[in-house]
């Protein structure tokens, strides 16, 4: 080979490299990643920053359901069917026995840790307080969290959906069923459902509907 001959060899390579120098530097700069302010994918139970969304945006934090908007569109057959998770423990039959757990009839709103013929832990007996909506909900979601030292080992219900119907279902089956609290005004604005109602609760402007008492 002559000199000549080298010097296209060497050419050719270095007119590659540079070409391809220039080709990542331009391609970086076209397709820089760019990094969405919010994710796309919400991700249950983690709690988002709060200002990350737009102004309007309700608070995301562990808020307790409106009992007065969501007890009268639950799906108390759907709440029932849940129970199957709990009936390896539970009885919920009227008179009913205790199980490893209590019998559950009647549970909504009764003070904790009191029917009769059950041994509750001492964690149970220790936390004063009626089952209110709120009090099983928190319970439903993470019971030894809830109540640590609990002697219920179940892991909970994640899906706040399922824990609504299941408290439903839970408040119908019983002699006399908790009252469902009327439903706080600003929700009920928000439902535009709850537009054309013909009874409007004292509290607040806005037109709320009655919450009808589902007594089964
Ligand atoms: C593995 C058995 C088990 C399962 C499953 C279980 N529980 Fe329990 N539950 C218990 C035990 C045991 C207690 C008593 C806890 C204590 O004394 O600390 C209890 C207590 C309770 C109480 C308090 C009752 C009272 O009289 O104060 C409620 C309410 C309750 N369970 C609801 C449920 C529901 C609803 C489910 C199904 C989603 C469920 N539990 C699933 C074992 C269980």
């Amino acid at each position: 080979m002559d000199s000549f001959e080298w010097n296209k060899i060497i050419g050719a390579v270095l007119g590659t490299a540079v070409f391809i120098f220039v080709v990542r530097i331009v391609a970086e700069h076209i397709y820089e990643p760019e990094h969405p302010a919010k994710p796309g994918y919400i991700v249950e139970g983690v709690i988002e920053e709060p200002g990350a969304g737009g102004a309007a945006t309700a608070p995301v934090a562990e808020v307790a359901p409106d009992w007065g908007t969501v007890l009268p569109t639950a799906d108390v057959a759907a709440g029932q069917a849940s129970t199957a998770k709990c009936a390896a423990c539970h009885d919920f039959a009227k008179g009913g026995p205790n199980k490893i757990g209590p019998g559950l009839f009647g549970v909504v709103d009764n003070p904790r840790a009191t029917h009769p013929g059950y041994a509750y832990s001492a964690a149970m007996k220790g936390k004063p307080g009626n089952w209110t909506y709120d009090e099983i909900n928190l319970f439903l979601k993470a019971p030894a969290v809830d109540i640590p030292g609990t002697k219920m080992s179940f892991a909970g219900i994640r899906s706040e959906r399922e824990r609504i119907n299941l408290i439903a279902y839970l408040r119908s089956n019983d002699d006399s069923p908790a009252p469902i609290p009327a439903p706080k005004p600003a929700e009920a604005a928000a439902d535009p459902a709850a537009a054309p109602a013909e009874a409007a609760p004292a509290a607040g402007p806005t037109v709320a509907p009655a919450p009808a008492p589902a007594a089964h």
